[in-house]
This record gives C-alpha cells, sequence and structure tokens, in this order.
C-alpha cells in the first residue's frame, strides 16, 4: 500500500510498544514515531531506525536528548520551535510543526484534537504568512479508527488552510487514525486519494503513523473468572483483569469490547447475563451486561477480543493489581516471548 500510493507509513509507538513484535513490524514498516524520550529510545534500540518524534510538549532537560535522536521532530507550538531554536538549527534537525485544520469525524470529546480551542497545534490565524527559517515539515493528526473517506477529508482541510505552507516544506505527516487494516476499508480510495496528494505536490514527503491499524485483531486477553457477585438480581463476573488498570479504553471511551461466544445486547439463545467486573476497588471497574448462551461459573475463561493496541501500553498498577502476562504467539500456537510480572515490578515503580 505504502509503495502503491508512495507514502511512507511508521507505526505510533503509542497505541503498541511491544518491541519483541518489532522486527515483524518492521518487514513491513520504515519506521516509527514516539511521543516521549523513552520512546525515541525503544525505537532507536528495537526497531533501529530514527525516531519520528512528536510531543505536545518537551522537557528541557531531555530535549537535548530527543533532538539527538529524532530523524524528523515536530513542535506542537511555534513557541517551542523558537524555544529550542538554539539546539535544533545548528544541529540540523528535520523540524516539523503541527497544526490544527480543525477537522475530526471523531465525536467523543476526549479523542477529538481538532478542538478549534484545543491544545494540539497551530491554528491558522497563529500562523506567519511564511513558514519560520528552517520549518521543513507539517503534521496534521485528527482521525481515530476512520474511514478513507475521513482521510481525504483531511487533506481537503489541510490544503485549503495550510496550502501556502505545503508548497515551502518537505513533508507532511497525516498523523494516525487511518484504520487501513480494517475489513472493508477502502484500500483503493486511500490509495487514490495519497496519490492525488502527491501529484499535486509532487515535493512533499506524505507520512502516516497510524498505531492502532498496525496491531488490529492482532491480540487478546484472556481473563479467568474468579467469583459471581449478585445484588438485586444483577449478577457480576469477577474477573482476575481490571477494566480501569488494563482497559481503560473501556471506560475512557467508551467502548464495548467484544468478548468471545458473549453478545453486548439481549438476544435469542444468550439468555444468561452478567455485568463483568474488574479486581480493582474502583466502583466503576465494570461494563454494562453481557450476553451469554450458558451460566457462566468461577473457572470459565472470558477472552476480550482485539486488545493488543492501546492495552499494554495504558496499563496501570492502581491497588497493585499485576499485570496479565504477555505473550507473543507464533503461527503455530507456540508461544514465543512470554513477559510475567511480579512484586518488584510494583515495587520498582514506587521507588
Ligand atoms: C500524533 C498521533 N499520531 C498517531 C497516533 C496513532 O493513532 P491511531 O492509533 O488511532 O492510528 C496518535 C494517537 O493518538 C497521535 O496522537
Amino acid at each position: 500500500m505504502a509503495a502503491a500510493a508512495d507514502v511512507t507509513i511508521i507505526l505510533a509507538l503509542k497505541a503498541f510498544a511491544y518491541w519483541p513484535a518489532f522486527p515483524i513490524v518492521a518487514e513491513y514498516l520504515r519506521g516509527a514515531t514516539a511521543s516521549s524520550l523513552n520512546e525515541a529510545q525503544l525505537i532507536k534500540r528495537h526497531f533501529g531506525k530514527p525516531p519520528h518524534v512528536y510531543a505536545p510538549v518537551y522537557q528541557p532537560h531531555t530535549f537535548p536528548q530527543v533532538a539527538q535522536l529524532a530523524g524528523h521532530l515536530t513542535f506542537n507550538s511555534l513557541t517551542e520551535l523558537e524555544r529550542y531554536r538554539s539546539v535544533w538549527e545548528p544541529a540540523g534537525v528535520n523540524v516539523g510543526l503541527r497544526v490544527n485544520p480543525e477537522y475530526s469525524p471523531v465525536e467523543t470529546a476526549l479523542y477529538n484534537p481538532a478542538n478549534p480551542h484545543g491544545r494540539l497545534g497551530e491554528t491558522l490565524p497563529n500562523l506567519p504568512t511564511k513558514p519560520p527559517a528552517g520549518l521543513r515539515g507539517l503534521h496534521v493528526h485528527t482521525l481515530c479508527e476512520s474511514s478513507a473517506g475521513a482521510t481525504a477529508t483531511l487533506i481537503e482541510r489541510t490544503k485549503a488552510q495550510f496550502g501556502h505552507y505545503l508548497e515551502k516544506v518537505e513533508w507532511l505527516n497525516l498523523g494516525g487514525g487511518h484504520l487501513m487494516t480494517r475489513e472493508g476499508y477502502d484500500m483503493d480510495g486511500l490509495i487514490a486519494t495519497l496519490r492525488a496528494l502527491r501529484a499535486r505536490y509532487p515535493h512533499l514527503e506524505v507520512i502516516l503513523e497510524p498505531g492502532s491499524a498496525i496491531a488490529w485483531q492482532t491480540g487478546i486477553l484472556s481473563a479467568s473468572v474468579l467469583d459471581v457477585v449478585e445484588n438485586y438480581g444483577t449478577r457480576t463476573l469477577m474477573l482476575d483483569v481490571s477494566f480501569t488498570c488494563h482497559m481503560p479504553d473501556t471506560l475512557e471511551m467508551p467502548y464495548r469490547p467484544t468478548v468471545r461466544g458473549a453478545k453486548t445486547e439481549a438476544t435469542e439463545g444468550f439468555d444468561f447475563a452478567y455485568r463483568l467486573g474488574g479486581m480493582s476497588c474502583l466502583a466503576g471497574d465494570a461494563l454494562d451486561e453481557y450476553y451469554f448462551p450458558q451460566p457462566v461459573r468461577p473457572g470459565d475463561r472470558i477472552i476480550f477480543e482485539d486488545m493488543a493496541h492501546y492495552t499494554t501500553v495504558k496499563t496501570t498498577m492502581f491497588n497493585g493489581v499485576p499485570h496479565p502476562d504477555i505473550c507473543l504467539i507464533d503461527a503455530n500456537d507456540e508461544i514465543i516471548a512470554r513477559r510475567t510480572f511480579t512484586y518488584e515490578d510494583y515495587e520498582g515503580r514506587m521507588g
């Protein structure tokens, strides 16, 4: 797809940082993008490519190290770009600026970066008519699990607002949120849109940095039922995982993950309703009813589908709840890497 559209596609580590799988990802993608020094170092060490870096704000004490590692470095604001000019300019760092095209198809405010009053990127009225000296790229990110049509609209809005900059810079990063591995995604449409963009601005390198799409449908979270609690007729399966600690997007987005063999709505033949409860003491560490075809008992397994992206990277050890093991499983179902977590991992976070 990258070759067909003549663009560069890189992995966004914020969605998937499971580095034992990087060699597999690197067979298909040219690089990866970081949002912090830690992610940049992980890319350097395990992906073997200079990271693209964008952070909403850089820390003065680590910026020189970030700049030294970065192949491309994007600033969130013009003030940051100027604040660090004395570092990046003499070092010849390839710098860009995030801009806000004020368009996003995302309806949940927590996940919508295109709010005109928001903190992510400069809006058009803030930009000088000519790009600041040394600026080599523009970055936009406003999609989330979006279609090829949304990418086309994003490009149109970006051209309409920032076309005068696109004529002058060398690269345009279209951010993430392009869910190109989802079944039914209009890949031909995306390729046509990107080719048209390349034809309009032949000098521009076009970069896409999806995260979810790279790890889409590549991993499950397997839980055990430890207890069943019933109050006033509502039954809750008490699991050995936690929504707040291990799957926070199910509460924040919020969304209903697919549970293997169960339905999210009352359906004929699925007559046994249970809420799903996590193992932390947060009252809301639970999901509303799922419907099963048979009674569920302690010892049964509950499989959450599609948990590879934004799950391992967002876990916390709130309540001292342990992380689940992380396993890399090959095509023959053999476990080829396993990380287990111990008391020392918990203690090490605190002192
Ligand atoms: C700047 C930026 N790039 C890339 C991504 C990856 O997006 P996704 O995982 O939805 O493809 C994100 C996600 O928040 C982001 O903020």
